[in-house]
C-alpha cells in the first residue's frame, strides 16, 4: 500500500476571480478528497496556484489598459483568498511567475531538449508589422466563414462557436494595431505527440477501462483513435516563461507546456518550506497522483502533460484524472464575460460564516456525470430544509438535551446498542464512494447518517421518557451523543468549519478514519460536552430574492449592451444583394458533432436539394429541440468543411437576450424552397 498521495487541482487562469462552477467542478472535490486522504492517514500534498501565462491573461491585461503582471498580481490575490476562506485546505497555492517555477519548467524543457524529443519546425504565422511582434490566434479577428460575424477570433468564432484557424478568417486584422497581418515564417519547437500513443494507448485506453470516469476515458479514446499530431511546446508571445536556448528571443513556453509543470515546481516549493522530499511524490512507487481538472482540460491533462512526462523519463503517471461536466447558474451557462457567476469572493462577503452551506449546496449537485445546475432557491432549500432542519436539529436537539438533563455529562447507555453501528457503516459507505470519487453519494452517506439521528430521537423522545424511566432515557441520549460524534468526524472533508466547531462543542479531537470505521463508541460515559452553539441558521426568502434580484439586474444590463447595435456595414449594389440565395428550409435531422461542443450536424430539406449543413448552436438547442424545425437559409455559399464535415450552406441565426442563438424563421409555415427577397 502507498502511503503518499499527491493531489493537484487545476491551476485558474489569474484573469478573473474564481466562480461557483470552478469550485464545484474542481476544487471542492478537490479538497473533500484531500481532507478524506490525510484522515486515511496518507502523506498528501494538496497542490495548486495560479496560471499566470497565457493569452485570457493578455487580454485582460490589454482591455484594463494595464501590464499582465498587473492583472496577474490583482487576481492571485483574490483568488488565493477565496480559496482559503472556503476552507480548500491546499498544502501549497503558488503562481507559475514564481522564479521556482521558471526554472523548473525552463530545466523541463532543456531536459527534453537535450533528449532530442522536440522536433524543429518552420511554419508561417501572422506577424503585425507595425506592432513587430507575432499574433497569438485570440489577437487576429475577422468575419467568421460560417456565420458572418465581424469579431470572430482566429481560433474561434464566439457567435457561432465554431473552431476556426486564422486563415480561414476572411479579412483578418490585427488586434494590436487593426491592420492586415502578414504571414511570416518562425520556428518552433514540438512535441511529436504520435510517438506516444501506443504508450498512451497501452496506459488508458487498456489499463484504466474500469477505473476511470467514463468521460474521461471517452475522450481519450477518441483523441486517440483519430490520430495524435506533433504539438508546438513553444510560441512567438512576450508573456511567458521564455524559451531556455540561444536565438529564441521573443519565444515563451507554450501556456499548457509550463502550467501542469507548475504541480512539480510548486511541490518543489512546498517540499522546501516543510522540509519534505518532493521526488518522493512525483517519482516513488509509494505515492499516488491524482488530477481534478474540468472536462475542457482532459486532454491536457490525459495526453499532453503524460507525453511531457513520459519524454522526460523521471515521472509517474497520474493514478487517476477524475474530471467534472460543467455547472449551470439559473439554467444559463456560467460565463464571466457576461457577469452571470456566483462569485467566491463574493459570497463569502455576503453570507459571513456560511461556507459550508455553499459547500453543501455545490458538492450535492456537482457536475459529475453530466452538466448541472446551481439555484438559489434550492441552495436555500438544502440550507434549511437539509443542513438546518436535520442535521443542525438532530445536533442541537442531543447537545441540549444532554446540557438540560446531565450539565454536559454524558450519561451511561449500552455500549452495544444496535443503533450505533451506523456510525461505522456511514463512515465506510463514505470511504468507499470517496475512492471511487463519487462524492454526491459520500455526502448523501453522510447526510444519511444524520437523518437516521434525527428519526432515532424522533422516536425514542428522551425529553419525555426521561420522566417515566430515567434508563430509557439516559441510554437514547448515550446513543444519539456517539452518532452526533460520529458525525462530527465524518462531515469535516465536506463541512470543515462545522466539523471544527462541533469538535469544540463536544470537547474531542478529530480522529482518523480507520478509528470512527471501527469504533462504535466515540465518547464515553462521564465525558464531558460544551454547551449547545448554533451550526446553521435559516437563510430567509429576501437574502435569496436579494441574490436572484443581483441575476436580474445583470441580466438586464446584458440586455443593454446587447441592445448596442453595431454599426452600417459598408453600402452594397442592389446586385449584391440579388446574388444571395436565401430560403425556406425545414431540419430533417440532427445530431451533436463529435469533440465540438457548440457544433450540431444538420440535414436540411431546402426544397431545392436536402443537404447537411454544420452549425453553431449545441448551446442553444439540442439535437431533439431542431427536428421539425423552419428556418432560413443561405444557399449558395461556397461549402466549407467544419470538423471534417462538409457544410453547404448557412442557417440564418439570430442572438435573444440572454446570449442564446434563435433560428430566424418564416412568421408563419411555407413550403421548402421558397425564395427571401
Ligand atoms: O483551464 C484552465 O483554467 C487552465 N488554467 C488550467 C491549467 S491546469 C494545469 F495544467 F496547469
Ligand atoms: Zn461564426
Amino acid at each position: 500500500m502507498n502511503h503518499k498521495r499527491l493531489i493537484t487541482a487545476a491551476l485558474p487562469y489569474a484573469n478573473g476571480p474564481v466562480h461557483i462552477g470552478h469550485l464545484a467542478g474542481v476544487y471542492i472535490p478537490a479538497d473533500v478528497y484531500a481532507r478524506f486522504e490525510r484522515r486515511m492517514g496518507k502523506e498528501v500534498a494538496f497542490i495548486c496556484g495560479s496560471d499566470e501565462h497565457g493569452i485570457p491573461i493578455t487580454i485582460r491585461a490589454k482591455k484594463e489598459g494595464v501590464t499582465p503582471q498587473d492583472i496577474v498580481d490583482q487576481y492571485h490575490t483574490i483568488i488565493k483568498k477565496s480559496f482559503s476562506d472556503l476552507g480548500i485546505s491546499f498544502d501549497e497555492y503558488s503562481r507559475t511567475t514564481s522564479k521556482k517555477h521558471k526554472q523548473v519548467s525552463q530545466d523541463f524543457f532543456t531536459t527534453l531538449y537535450n533528449k532530442d524529443k522536440f522536433t524543429e519546425e518552420v511554419s508561417e504565422q501572422y506577424f503585425d508589422e507595425e506592432a513587430n511582434e507575432f499574433l497569438a490566434d485570440r489577437y487576429i479577428v475577422g468575419t467568421c466563414p460560417n456565420c458572418g460575424n465581424e469579431n470572430a477570433y482566429g481560433d474561434q468564432c464566439e457567435k457561432c462557436g465554431t473552431t476556426l484557424s486564422p486563415s480561414e478568417l476572411i479579412n483578418p486584422r490585427s488586434m494590436l494595431s487593426g491592420n492586415k497581418p502578414v504571414l511570416k515564417e518562425t520556428k518552433n519547437w514540438y512535441l511529436p505527440l504520435n510517438d506516444y500513443e501506443e504508450f498512451l494507448n497501452k496506459w488508458i485506453i487498456e489499463g484504466h477501462k474500469d477505473d476511470w470516469k467514463t468521460n474521461v476515458y471517452g475522450q481519450v479514446k477518441s483523441w486517440l483513435n483519430d490520430g495524435l499530431k506533433p504539438r508546438a511546446m513553444t510560441r512567438d508571445l512576450n508573456w511567458g516563461v521564455p524559451v531556455p536556448l540561444p536565438n529564441a528571443e521573443g519565444k515563451v513556453l507554450y501556456v499548457w507546456f509550463d502550467a501542469p509543470i507548475g504541480y512539480i515546481s510548486f511541490t518543489q516549493e512546498w517540499a522546501e518550506k516543510t522540509g519534505k522530499n518532493w521526488k518522493d511524490y512525483w517519482q516513488s512507487d509509494d505515492s499516488e497522483l491524482v488530477h481534478f481538472i474540468g472536462k475542457d482540460n482532459i486532454v491536457f491533462h490525459c495526453i499532453i502533460f503524460p507525453a511531457m512526462m513520459k519524454a522526460h523519463g523521471d515521472y509517474k503517471m497520474p493514478t487517476n484524472v477524475p474530471a467534472f461536466e460543467f455547472l449551470n447558474l439559473e439554467n444559463d451557462k456560467i460565463s464571466t464575460s457576461r457577469n452571470w457567476a456566483v462569485w467566491a469572493h463574493e459570497y463569502v462577503e455576503e453570507f459571513p460564516g456560511q461556507q459550508d452551506v455553499l459547500r453543501y449546496a455545490l458538492l450535492s449537485s456537482a457536475p459529475e456525470t453530466k452538466d448541472n445546475n446551481f439555484t438559489w432557491k434550492d441552495f436555500q432549500t438544502k440550507n434549511n430544509s437539509e443542513l438546518v432542519g436535520i442535521f443542525g436539529n438532530f445536533i442541537n436537539r442531543v447537545a441540549v438535551l444532554i446540557n438540560k438533563f446531565y450539565e454536559g455529562i454524558i450519561p451511561a447507555g449500552n455500549e452495544n446498542a444496535i443503533e450505533l453501528n451506523e456510525i461505522s457503516k456511514a463512515a465506510t459507505e463514505v470511504d468507499q464512494f470517496l475512492t471511487k470519487f463519487e462524492f454526491r453519494n459520500a455526502l448523501s452517506a453522510m447526510m444519511n447518517l444524520a437523518r437516521f439521528g434525527n428519526q432515532y430521537l424522533q422516536i425514542e423522545e428522551p425529553w419525555k421518557t426521561i420522566k417515566v424511566d430515567e434508563e430509557k432515557a439516559a441510554n437514547s441520549l448515550f446513543v444519539a451523543i456517539q452518532i452526533a460524534a460520529g458525525l462530527a468526524q465524518i462531515c469535516e472533508p465536506f463541512l470543515p468549519f462545522s466539523s471544527e466547531k462541533l469538535l469544540k462543542m463536544f470537547n474531542s479531537e478529530k480522529l482518523t478514519w480507520q478509528e470512527v470505521e471501527s469504533h462504535n463508541v466515540l465518547l464515553k460515559t462521564g465525558h464531558k460536552i460544551n454547551e449547545a452553539s448554533l451550526l446553521f441558521s435559516k437563510i430567509e426568502d429576501e437574502t435569496i430574492e436579494f441574490q436572484i434580484q443581483k441575476l436580474e439586474n445583470t441580466k438586464q444590463s446584458n440586455k443593454k449592451t446587447n441592445l448596442k447595435a453595431n454599426p452600417m456595414k459598408d453600402e452594397i449594389q442592389y446586385d449584391d444583394f440579388t446574388k444571395i440565395d436565401l430560403r425556406t428550409a425545414t431540419i430533417l435531422t440532427a445530431e451533436k458533432v463529435e469533440k465540438a461542443d457548440k457544433l450540431l450536424k444538420f440535414s436540411v430539406d431546402t426544397g431545392v436539394d436536402v443537404r447537411t449543413v454544420v452549425s453553431g448552436v449545441a448551446e442553444s438547442f439540442t439535437p431533439e429541440e431542431c427536428v421539425g424545425k423552419q428556418v432560413m437559409i443561405l444557399l449558395n455559399l461556397a461549402p466549407r468543411k467544419i470538423r471534417g464535415i462538409e457544410s453547404q450552406g448557412m442557417l440564418l441565426l439570430t442572438t435573444k437576450d440572454n446570449g442564446k442563438l434563435a433560428f430566424v424563421k418564416p412568421e408563419v409555415k411555407v413550403e421548402n424552397g421558397i425564395e427571401i427577397s
